[in-house]
């Protein structure tokens, strides 16, 4: 699973430690390895041009202009392609605009999403071939894990040996010979426990884990406090896609094992409120977006109930108007965290926030409120295709504190060739963060129409069931929440 530590590369002192991680490829592995961090290279030298040539490294844009050509003409795995492009806009925010050069064997950054480490032997690499399995051996521990980015595991080739740098949550002095510091299996003791905003270190997900470095929060963040209850964000910039009903059914499967969930809903389209909540008008003052422009009266009476267990805040336009209003305000985007924040603790269990089609005020404010992000996804190509620019956008929330970890679920499943064809790809470019899909079923549309989510409607159903799984594991995922 993905469980990255809050916030970007440690800013704290230089004691952490580093695990240096031999890698015992066969020769065709080697190979493969060879090309893959060739490959990599070569594309971020062509992504560092593009961007002193634009003046300016923003992910997205970035993104937009060369995910295709680095998929195409360097094979690049649609996760790496993702990985490239981020740390070339990262390591140019460092640099502070001056263009990194990338030799064609410079280490490379992976993360958990391209690399994952399967118990003490062996870790999982994506290669331009698809998942790698190679053979590990830990070489020792020593200093110098300060500066880097939480999940990050640098691979290196040097005298023709191939090793990864990862870093730890622990200074050298305790990882040093104590064999604690294992680069999966189990979670490594974060070294800052009592931090009001804890940091997260990676919990094992079967032997799905890898290190991470903990990450302090800055006095900013403690300061503006975190959602009563775990939150979810369910993302994903294409319409259609099935963000509300997601949030729709998930919170019923959450009701249904007797959480307390309030849903708020973002889209200022209030898809999700005309279905929970159809003949109530929003009174003026009443409405979410005013609620965003003058914070101080919290959100608490917004809520109302929609079926049993699950309470909703109302959507509508005002959510733009506050969008457009704070435009120029970055600080505004925390403003939805702080409502959360202000909710009366114990009140809920979990909070589900569904947001519009695109990448913009709300999304954003979603992710930085959430500790999960869900990405509902169909699995058409040009579906795949759209999913980086939200992973990208994920991400970048990420070093500003927002939601950490992640998780994609296919949805609307067909039971025809080509969409169950399509899952393994999903898989092979996402690794452990896809989650169990979900079919297509006609009960969904069936429940919609009571206002209703499936598990309430039509007990028995598998999809409904898919519903319960994917509760059991968002749950999974946000179980070591405060
Ligand atoms: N698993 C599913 N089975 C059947 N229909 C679905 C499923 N998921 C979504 N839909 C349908 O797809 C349409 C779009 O879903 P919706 O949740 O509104 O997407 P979004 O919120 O991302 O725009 C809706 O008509 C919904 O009923
Ligand atoms: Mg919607």
């Amino acid at each position: 699973m993905v469980g990255r530590a809050r916030g970007g590369p440690a800013r704290d002192g230089g004691d952490r430690a580093v695990a240096l991680i031999e890698l015992t490829p066969g020769p065709e592995q080697g190979r493969t390895l060879l090309r893959t961090l060739e490959a990599c290279n070569a594309a971020r030298t062509v992504v560092a041009e593009e961007a002193r040539a634009r003046g300016a490294a923003g992910a997205v844009a970035l993104q937009r202009r060369l995910y295709r050509a680095l998929r195409d003409e360097y094979g690049l795995p649609a996760q790496l392609a993702v990985r490239v492009i981020s740390t070339v806009a990262s390591d140019f925010r460092r640099a502070r605009g001056a263009p990194p050069r990338y030799a064609p064997h410079e280490p490379f950054p992976f993360d958990e999403r391209t690399a994952s480490f399967k118990g003490l032997e062996e870790v999982s690499l994506l290669t331009l071939d698809g998942r790698a399995r190679v053979g590990i051996r830990v070489a020792g521990y020593a200093p110098g894990g300060a500066g880097r980015a939480p999940g990050q595991a640098d691979l290196r080739y040097e005298g023709g040996r191939f090793s990864l740098i990862v870093a730890l949550s622990q200074p050298a002095a305790r990882a040093d010979g104590a064999g604690t510091g294992r680069a999966g299996g189990g979670a490594i003791p974060a070294a800052n426990d009592n931090d009001e905003e804890r940091a997260r270190d990676t919990r094992a997900e079967g032997s799905e884990a890898m290190t991470v470095v903990a990450q302090p929060a800055t006095a900013g963040r403690a300061r503006l406090g975190r959602p009563v209850a775990p939150t979810i964000a369910v993302v994903n910039r294409k319409g259609g896609s099935g963000k509300s009903t997601t949030t729709i059914n998930l919170a019923g499967a959450l009701a249904e094992r007797g959480l307390a969930v309030l849903i708020v809903d973002l889209d200022g389209q209030a898809s999700l409120t005309r279905l929970l909540l159809p003949e109530e008008p929003v009174p003026e003052g009443y409405a979410i977006g005013s609620r965003l422009q003058h914070p101080g009266k919290g959100l608490a009476d917004l809520a109302r109930p929609a079926f049993p267990g699950v309470h909703v805040v109302p959507g509508d336009t005002t959510i733009d108007q506050a969008g457009r209003a704070l435009s120029g305000n970055a600080a505004a985007m925390l403003r939805l965290r702080g409502l959360l924040a202000g909710l009366e603790p114990g009140r809920y269990d979990a909070i589900l926030l569904d947001t519009p089609p695109d990448l913009g005020f709300s999304t954003t404010s979603a992710l930085l409120s959430a500790d999960l992000a869900l990405i509902p996804t169909m699995v058409a190509q040009p579906d795949l295709d759209a999913l980086a620019d939200v992973l990208l956008h994920q991400e970048e929330q990420v070093l500003a504190g927002g939601a950490s970890r992640l998780l994609i679920v296919p949805n609307n499943l067909r039971h025809d060739g080509h969409d169950r064809r399509q899952l393994p790809a999903l898989r092979e470019a996402y690794g452990a963060i896809v989650a169990e899909p979900i079919p297509m079923g006609a009960p969904v549309k069936d429940a919609h129409a009571l206002g209703q989510p499936v598990v309430r409607v039509v007990r028995r159903a598998p999809v409904a069931d898919a519903y319960r799984a994917l509760a059991c594991r968002v749950l999974e995922e946000v179980s070591d929440v405060g």
